[in-house]
Parts: structure tokens; sequence; C-alpha cells
């Protein structure tokens, strides 16, 4: 399961890259005015920034909503490096780019995706990654990893290679619960990826070994 940390901010890309389990980034433009990046030439230097510290995919969100200029914006960033996943929304013209991008073998993560229906369109447009918001649905009392449970299965009963990206994910048992599942990919915040780490009868195990360790060596 490969995990990819959800934000635009190098200092934590930096952390998550420095524990040696980080698989890629993905942004988004809200993540990107979150950091204060503002204007054409700033953002793609950040993006670059971001695949310098990163060793994985790195998704790009193009901003434009009509085919040709994704397409356009999508050429840019995907020549930026070639870490660089092209982000297009779950809309007709994005359907349209993302089949135009795969057939020029640009990487593609169709991104906010709510229902089955809009992941087996973008698996039949070719995306390389497919990102289900699982936070979002929760947060409207809807079930977001019966989600993921469901395209599962739906690409699995044709064989679609499209990955399962598990987005807006929000805590640990997310995680959990994705990789039961059998989502390919989660991206989250990295408090969620560091608290899959924490159990109290690990520090207290680890406590009582040091003092024991301790104690002996006095003897
Ligand atoms: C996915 O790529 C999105 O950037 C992200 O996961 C959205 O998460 P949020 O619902 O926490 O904003």
């Amino acid at each position: 399961m490969k995990f990819f940390i959800d934000t635009a901010n190098l200092a934590q890309i930096k952390e998550a890259q420095d524990l040696g389990v980080l698989d890629g980034v993905t942004t988004n433009p809200s993540l990107m005015a979150k950091e204060g990046i503002t204007g054409h030439e700033n953002v793609i230097n950040h993006y670059k920034a971001i695949c310098e510290i990163a060793d994985g995919d790195v998704s790009a969100e193009v901003i434009a909503t009509d085919f040709e200029n994704m397409v356009k914006e999508g050429e840019v960033l995907a020549a930026l490096n070639p870490k660089i996943v092209v982000k297009v929304p779950m809309i007709r013209e994005g359907i349209k780019a993302i089949k135009y991008f795969s057939s020029k073998g640009i990487k593609t993560n169709c991104t906010l995706v709510f229902s089955a229906g809009q992941a087996l369109l973008a698996a039949k447009a070719g995306a390389t990654y497919v990102s289900p918001f699982i936070g979002r649905l929760d947060d409207i009392s809807t079930d977001g990893l019966a989600l993921i449970e469901d395209i599962r299965l739906i690409y699995d009963n044709y064989g679609y290679e499209t990955q399962i990206l598990a987005a807006s994910v929000r805590h640990p048992m997310h995680i959990i619960e994705c990789a039961k599942l059998g989502s390919d990919v989660i991206t989250g915040p990295l408090s969620a990826i560091v608290a899959l780490m924490k159990h109290p009868l690990t520090d207290i195990g680890l406590a009582q070994f040091l003092a024991d360790h301790a104690k002996a060596a006095e003897k």
C-alpha cells in the first residue's frame, strides 16, 4: 500500500520523506493557497520544490475547467518533472482530458470523486489514479469506506489498472480500513500517518526495557 501526504507544506513533506515511508504527494488549489502560493510562476516553482524533496508521484491540479485549457495546463505541469501526475476534476471536460493525457502517456489523478459511477468513468478514460474523498463523504453522513469497497469490486471485476487513491483521509482508522479493503494508496495529513505508530503498550514496554537495562548496568 502506498502512502501519499496531502499537503503543499515543504517542511511536512520533508518530515514524511525523512520517515522513510512516503510514496508520493498530493496537492490541490486549497492546499497551495494555504501555504500562500499564488501566481503562475510561484505555483510552478513550488511544484518543482516538492519534486526535489519527495521521491514518488506528485499530483499537481489543473485550474482550467475546459478541455483545451486543461490540456495546455496539464502539459506544462507534466513537463516540469517525470514525478508530476496531472490532477483533473471529475467533470465532462475532465474525462476528455484524462483520455487525452492517457493517450500521450501522461499520468493523471481524477479528483473530486464521490460515487462508484464516477470512478468507473475515470478508469474507462484511463486515469492512473482515482481519488474518492472518503472524509468528505463521512462529513455528510455517507459511508466513505463503502465507496472504496465498491470501487475495489468494480475495478477487480474488469481488471482496471487505475489505482484507488483514498483521499480526504482524516485519521489512522481510515488508513487501516482502506488497507483492509485493498485501496492501492491513501493520501492524508502527516498526523494520520504518524498516529499509526502510537500504542501505549509500546511506550510502557520501552520504558520498562530501558529501566531494566539501566538497573542491570548499575550492578
Ligand atoms: C485529495 O487529493 C485532496 O487533496 C484531499 O485529500 C482533500 O482532503 P480534505 O477533504 O481533507 O480537504
